[in-house]
């Protein structure tokens, strides 16, 4: 990736639908919090080698349906507008291309022998570090041009009408792995806000769900308890 990326000409929101803000952070904080761990992993033992690459493996596949998601909900509709989406499809082409790399090097450290784990685990260490830095470029891409593009073109409701779109073509488990990782990167208000909606618009048995496999695991207690005053005040 090699276009210029302007650190100031960031839009406003402006009180509009903000399609990319929450799983973008839940991406960019897995994707850091994973780039951190496989650091700091002890590729000599054999229990936390696998531990980190069954997370890198998961990360992977959520980072995959992510850019399916887009390309099928997102640049389609702006297609249908008129609007080149040219740029974040060839992005998302490359980043296909790395997820297959990164298969490739996580099968290279799992296959070493003891004495050469270190060194595929260095090898993917590196590797995952650059897919972060091109992750991070494309999201700022998306925020930056493709919002505005999307706020130009569209109304708000039809922007969350693509948001129920993406949220009702997955499974359930797959959703929650979404909030598992949206939840604890998101700010308090943020977060109020998402379970508020949730609370009003889904079946009772799927907030609660939410809160028990989502919620509560992901964020420390007194984040939990400020969440739950705050949906308490907005009841
Ligand atoms: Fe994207």
């Amino acid at each position: 990736m090699t276009h210029h990326i302007s650190l100031t000409d960031i839009p406003d929101l402006n009180g509009r639908y903000d399609l990319y803000g929450a799983v973008h952070k839940g991406l960019r904080k897995a994707g850091c919090d994973l780039l951190c761990r496989l650091g700091s992993t002890d590729f000599d033992n054999a229990d936390e080698c696998e531990a980190v690459l069954g997370d890198l493996r998961t990360y992977l596949m959520l980072a995959a349906s992510h850019v399916v998601h887009e390309d099928d909900n997102i640049h389609t509709v702006l297609q249908g507008r008129g609007v080149s989406t040219g740029t974040v499809d060839d992005q998302h082409d490359e980043h296909r291309e790395a997820f297959a790399d990164l298969e490739k090097l996580a099968v290279c450290v799992s296959r070493a022998i003891p004495i050469a784990r270190r060194a595929a685990g260095r090898k993917l260490y590196l590797a995952f570090a650059a897919y972060i830095a091109e992750d991070l470029a494309h999201m700022h891409e998306e925020e930056t041009q493709t919002a505005p593009m999307l706020w130009q073109h569209f109304s708000d409701a039809d922007l969350a009408a693509v948001e129920m779109r993406i949220v009702s073509s997955m499974s359930p488990e797959k959703n929650m792995a979404f909030m598992r990782i949206m939840i604890p990167a998101m700010n308090p208000a943020e977060r109020a806000a998402l379970l508020g909606a949730m609370r009003k618009g889904a079946p009772p048995e799927v907030f609660e769900a939410v809160m028990d496999f989502a919620v509560r695991p992901s964020l420390p207690p007194k984040a939990v308890d400020d969440l739950v005053d705050r949906l308490k005040l907005a009841a």
